[in-house]
């Protein structure tokens, strides 16, 4: 059993007295997933600080809408922005697949990285017989988004999209090691039969906390691609063109969730590679005053997104 030392509820005060004081990165996730691309990000960029903030409370995303998604995205974008953010990581594939150009729009000129576009770039280098199965949640997988990026580069390459909707929730609740677990990716896995596959990319951030389990199911062929490192390399390398790394930054990192802090740090001790400790709540309520409605330039946003959904062009509805 894991012991933590977790902060239970702070008030907006407290949380206030804990956000960095100098210019940091923010990185978000619906939860715990985005800790593996965090534990990259902290290795190869030492003396950044980061806060990551976890969406618990409203996990999984994996098959939320795009209106939804941007909803309670837009109000974590906006929140980071307004606490000094310079930068912000989607550590999340389902909002990097379906809303990342308008939560760009929404808060320009601060880049957001996307994780999908590391995955694709990760998956084109890895694999060379171009052929390649893609694990990700039920909206990424019905974007269809891996697969064009991967063919953008790779235009005869055959990629095969599989939903996992069963994974998010195991991982979040940390029952990963319950028999249950087995049996979901023993299935999952299982629908892999194309002997070409050479490459299964992880396509969410939550997938690594079952990689023992992937590992064993997965035909011996194949690599498992977690994207988290190449990700890391293109923002270390997107900081220092354009001269935004931190000059001799300390490199502290500020953890928060919306959700339950000791169930966050138990879920979150594999992803992270160390017990993150300490974790603080944030009282999602924190967070509405931030929603993208309440700016025209947020409505226009979330009408275009709306427009799309209830024309069926919407490239993420869950599978
Ligand atoms: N970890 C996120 C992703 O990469 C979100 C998963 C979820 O909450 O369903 O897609």
């Amino acid at each position: 059993m894991i012991l933590v030392m977790t902060e239970p509820n702070h008030s907006r005060d407290s949380i206030e007295s804990l956000l960095p004081s100098e210019p940091f990165i923010g990185v978000f996730d619906s939860g715990v997933g985005g800790l593996s691309v965090l534990a990259q990000l902290t290795r190869k960029l030492p003396g950044e600080s980061f806060l990551y903030l976890g969406d618990s409370v409203h996990a999984p995303y994996g098959d939320r809408l795009p209106g939804d998604l941007f909803e309670l995205t837009g109000r974590i974008c906006l929140w980071l922005k307004a606490k000094g953010a310079k930068a912000i990581v989607a550590a999340c594939n389902t909002v990097s697949s379906t809303i990342i150009s308008e939560l760009r729009a929404l808060v320009a000129p601060i880049t957001i990285y996307s994780v999908l576009e590391a995955g694709v770039a990760g998956a084109v280098q890895a694999s060379k017989s171009q052929n390649i199965g893609v694990l990700a949640t039920a909206t990424t997988t019905g974007s269809r988004s891996f697969e064009s990026g991967i063919r953008t580069y790779l235009p005869a390459a055959k990629v095969t999209g599989i939903a996992c909707p069963t994974f998010v929730p195991l991982v979040e609740d940390n029952r990963i090691f319950e028999p249950e677990a087995k049996l979901s990716v023993a299935e999952i896995c299982s629908r892999f039969t194309d002997q070409e596959m050479d490459t299964v990319l992880l396509g969410c951030t939550h997938y690594p906390a079952l990689m023992p389990l992937l590992r064993k199911y997965l035909p011996d062929q194949v690599s498992i691609l977690d994207p988290a490192a190449v990700f890391a390399e293109i923002i270390y390398n997107d900081l220092a063109g354009n001269d935004l790394l931190a000059e001799g930054g300390k490199g502290n990192s500020l953890l928060l969730t919306t959700g339950d802090v000791r169930q966050f740090a138990a879920s979150g001790t594999i992803l992270l590679g160390k017990v993150p400790d300490p974790v603080f709540r944030l009282d999602s309520s924190e967070l509405t005053g931030f929603s993208p409605l309440k700016t025209a330039h947020g409505r226009a946003l979330a009408a275009q997104i709306a427009k799309s959904e209830s024309s069926g062009q919407c490239k993420s509805k869950p599978e």
